[in-house]
């Protein structure tokens, strides 16, 4: 948890004469089931976690925007009225990012300060930007004494990362840092952007995130690529059924039936989404009846179908599932975020956890000579704004 007063201190060291006045917190989010979906108009079933990004800020007297990211240890700074185009540092893209979109949506930005400190582990696959779009979204509207509706806000920090980060992300991530909800996941529909808040009934289970320490570069150009395959298996299933708009609207078996005109690959790749949506599906109606040994099993399923058919694992999240399976009380595990490195993420009778903290530092250091970081955690609300 990180000290308000602390943040509110280092505020004031780091712009003398400008005193904080808002808070933010954002938080990072694990997918618990429905990975690589969102761009294929399908369903997602994340939830926003307790870990999270937190921004302190303060009107400035000049005309700049200046923002300190205490992750980097450093400052930048850009005109409130015109942010400007993308540049570097990387980071400053996303304060620039949404500073912009906040313009072009009709929100004049004002000058101001901004404290970012983060608790979510960057390129770590718990969509540590997002929750930096959000975080700075959100103060930035704070200091203009401006609001906006949730589903506008998620859409545009998404538009943030497409035009500034140049990653063409789905919708997930920004949504959940808005719309989590304690003791609950966020059942998001893709396509029509409705969603339900299903309650997470963990009673005697613990969610732990287990962090392999690999970042996951590699994630940025294999993303696109897969968006590409799908489109193309896309069009092969079109070829027969003109109707379908993506792959939201396929079923295996129509999917089968095409398999003799389709490569390997492509087959692979849209066998992935097609049957993950499907695995979102019945994982959020084992949530609702309490079930939570078939969600441990819906989990794993995700994960092979990621590893195998999808190919975005890597063999650190390979092997922490594998590791996590042979733990008495285990329900499930499966990588989460886009993959290629990251975290996974564990379902597991509360008991098990000190069994497979020791499985993981025995088998995960002795094949890969460093440690996986273990922290637990739960369902948190989305972001939110504080006046100090
Ligand atoms: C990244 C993207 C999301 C989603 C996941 C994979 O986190 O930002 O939109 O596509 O990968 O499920």
């Amino acid at each position: 948890m990180v000290n308000t007063g602390e943040l509110i201190d280092r505020f004031r060291g780091l712009f003398p004469g400008t005193e904080p006045v808002w808070t933010v917190r954002a938080p990072g989010r694990v997918n618990l089931i429905g990975e690589h979906t969102d761009y294929n108009d399908g369903f997602v079933l994340p939830m926003a976690m307790s870990q999270a990004l937190h921004v302190a800020a303060g009107p400035a007297a000049d005309d700049l925007i200046a923002v300190h990211s205490t992750a980097y240890g450093q400052t930048v700074s850009f005109p409130a009225a015109d942010p400007g185009p993308p540049g570097e540092p990387f980071w400053s893209n996303y304060p620039r990012g949404v500073a912009e979109m906040l313009r072009r949506e009709g929100v004049r930005p004002r000058p101001g300060r901004l404290l970012i400190h983060s608790e979510v582990p960057l390129g770590g696959g718990v969509s540590s930007s997002a929750a930096l779009e959000v975080g700075c979204a959100l103060a930035m509207l704070a200091l203009a004494g401006q609001s906006l509706d949730p589903v506008r806000l998620a859409m545009l920090a998404r538009r943030a990362e497409h035009e500034y980060a140049g990653s063409p992300c789905g919708i997930m991530d920004q949504f959940i840092c808005v719309l989590g909800r304690a003791g609950h996941a966020l059942l998001l529909d893709c396509r029509t952007q409705t969603f339900e808040h299903v309650p997470l009934p963990l009673a005697d289970r613990e969610l732990l995130v287990v962090n392999t320490q690999v970042r996951h570069e590699l994630g940025s150009s294999e993303y696109p690529v897969r968006q590409r395959q799908c489109r193309a298996g896309l069009e092969h299933i079109r070829r027969i059924h003109p109707e379908v708009r993506s792959l939201r609207d396929v079923t295996p078996a129509m999917l089968k039936a095409v398999q003799r005109d389709m490569d390997e690959l492509t087959f692979d790749r849209c066998w992935h989404v097609v049957t993950e949506i499907e695995r979102t599906r019945r994982a959020a109606e084992a949530l609702r009846e309490g079930d939570l040994p078939e969600f441990g099993r819906l989990m794993y399923g995700s994960h092979f179908s990621l590893s195998g058919k999808y190919g975005v694992s890597c063999p650190e999240l390979d092997a922490v599932v594998e590791i996590a399976r042979g733990v008495p009380g285990v329900d499930g595990a499966r990588m989460t975020g886009g993959g290629f490195g990251g975290c996974a993420i564990v379902l597991a009778h509360r008991e098990a956890e000190p069994a497979l903290r020791a499985a993981l530092a025995r088998d995960y250091d002795r094949r890969f000579a460093h440690p996986a970081l273990v922290y637990a955690t739960r369902a948190a609300d989305g972001a939110s704004v504080a006046r100090l």
